[in-house]
């Protein structure tokens, strides 16, 4: 199963309280379908939501799959539309996990990080959090990979995840409108407008662009004086 249709082709069931796919998904979608970015790789996919992206990346031919979502009745959407997408006898470990709260290390990590709606003072919370901790969850040499906005504010992700010991690219960027609820929390829309390059305006509509970034670790050993009790 090659061609880009075929890839992308999927029946998906989704509950009130799931994620429906929105463009920032499609895009990371659309990116690991057309690149060579997961195959072979034990792939860790945080907050599955309907496995839009969990099928994918089977398909795309990772070696192992293990995704998560934040409740049993969101991991249990992703498990029936993964069997139904994929067959029953595909191995996958689905994992109820608070983000990168669960066990193991990988080769790669995978998310679509929640931004606008995450709930959390600082919006960017779990792209911080991926690239502050994502590295606990990685091999030597791991990466991530995560799609998010330019409101987010791009050149901070790609100045942190070097900050962070990551070599770090954009690895597609495309533009899209505001969706409707962006307009709906004038808290977030006056954040944006401290983030340079968060938007562009044509017309009178607004659009952001949204970015996958790849980020590598490079291999890096703390120096023997660091004070690191328990090492
Ligand atoms: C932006 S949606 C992405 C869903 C799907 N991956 C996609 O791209 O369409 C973020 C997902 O993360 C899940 N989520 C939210 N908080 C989480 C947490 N603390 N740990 C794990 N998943 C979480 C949500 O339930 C939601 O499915």
């Amino acid at each position: 199963m090659n061609d880009l249709k075929s890839l992308l082709d999927m029946d998906l069931q989704a509950g009130e309280d799931d994620w429906t796919p929105t463009p920032h998904g499609q895009w990371l979608a659309s990116v690991i379908a057309r690149h060579d970015l997961v195959e072979g790789k034990e792939v860790l996919e945080l907050g599955a939501g309907v496995a839009n992206h969990t099928i994918l990346i089977h398909r795309r031919g990772a070696k192992a799959i293990t995704a998560t979502e934040i409740t049993e009745e969101l991991l249990g959407t992703a498990r029936t539309n993964f069997e139904a997408n994929v067959g029953g006898d595909v191995p996958i470990d689905l994992r109820v996990a608070d983000w990168l709260h669960t066990d193991g290390t990988f080769d790669m990590v995978v998310a679509n990080p929640p931004f606008c709606q995450s709930g959390k003072q600082n919006r960017r919370y779990f792209i911080d959090s991926l690239i502050l901790d994502g590295h606990k969850r990685l091999r030597p040499e791991g990466e991530l990979l995560f799609v998010q906005s330019s409101m987010a504010d791009v050149k901070m992700s790609l100045r942190r995840l070097n900050q962070n010991g990551f070599d770090a690219r954009v690895v597609e960027s495309t533009q899209g409108p505001f969706r409707d609820y962006y307009f709906d929390d004038p808290t977030f829309m006056a954040e944006i407008e401290q983030v340079d390059d968060a938007y562009e305006e044509r017309d009178g509509t607004k659009y952001e662009t949204l970015s996958v970034i790849h980020a590598k670790l490079r291999r890096w050993s703390p120096p023997a004086t660091a004070h690191l009790p328990g090492r």
